[in-house]
């Protein structure tokens, strides 16, 4: 989480105190319980460092601490959205309709139809609603992310655009559907991971933010039912009302020459 600058704030010295402190107090107390050694000390002190030398604090943070601000941001609001995660890229190519996501000609993956709304809380359908979308590929890469690894990167903005909802506050959106995303495990987070016996895996998602004047951008996912990662994101993002019904069609509408599947969502917006 790192570009919605509006979440971020700079705290009073009060509030300082009062959050630090509690933190401080609760990792004594878990040293306290599981009478941790000065060994385990040392080592995790080792560990944070790692982090910070393998530049992994965004995917560490975002991992496992952004699902909770998140959802107390969100509850906040009255509103349903999920973790940005630490791979939007800004300036996105603005789409023309008919939306088709930039991808490659022989860019893998099922068809995706994805349309839906825009309103606010009160119901209000919001036209030229501006929607942000990204999300991995096929293999399970994003375009423009120094991945660690030495994998093939996608063309830059591959599976990334911005499009806006028509006069009645609707969209439709085409891209290739993404497949459950195994975050990266070369680093120390993956490291975390295999030594606690956790799986590094999220479900398959789309991200997407959505901006309107005078309504509080609102940061999402979406997912897909009967994904094998709903239960058990690395991320702990899922949300029960942000998994899609997929509906298939084996038959070749919509100029197409292959199956290709439809869903819908109705985002809602909260007013500034
Ligand atoms: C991470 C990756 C994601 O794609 C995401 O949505 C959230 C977190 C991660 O690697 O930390
Ligand atoms: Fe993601």
């Amino acid at each position: 989480m790192t570009q919605v600058m509006e979440k971020t704030n700079t705290a009073s010295a009060e509030r300082v105190a009062t959050v630090v402190a509690a933190l401080m107090e609760n990792i004594r107390d878990v040293m306290v319980q599981h009478k941790v050694t000065l060994g385990e000390y040392a080592a995790a002190k080792q560990y944070v460092i790692e982090v910070g030398r393998a530049d992994e604090w965004p995917l560490f943070g975002d991992v496992f601490f952004e699902s909770t601000a998140e959802k107390l941001y969100s509850d906040s609001l009255g509103v349903t959205g999920a973790i940005e995660g630490p791979y939007y890229v800004p300036g996105a190519p603005e789409l023309e309709p008919p939306y088709v996501m930039p991808m490659r000609d022989d860019e893998p993956g099922e068809a995706l139809f994805l349309s839906g709304s825009v309103s606010g809380t009160d119901g209000a359908p919001l036209a030229d609603a501006k929607i942000d979308m990204w999300h991995n590929d096929a293999h399970m890469t994003y375009s423009n992310i120094p991945y660690p690894d030495n994998r093939e990167l996608p063309p830059p903005f591959n599976l990334r655009g911005r499009f806006k909802t028509d006069a009645e506050g609707r969209f439709e959106v085409r891209t290739a559907c993404p497949v459950p995303y195994e975050i990266p495990k070369e680093g120390p987070t993956g490291a975390l991971l295999r030594a606690a016996g956790w799986h590094a895996w999220r479900p398959a998602h789309l991200h997407l933010i959505i901006t309107a004047p005078g309504y509080v951008p609102l940061t999402s996912q979406l997912y897909f039912e009967g994904d094998p990662y709903l239960d058990s994101d690395v991320a702990t993002a899922v949300k029960p009302g942000l998994i899609l019904h997929l509906e298939k069609h084996e038959v070749s509408e919509r100029g197409l020459d292959r199956p290709f599947l439809t869903a819908s969502y109705d985002f809602r917006l909260a007013r500034a």
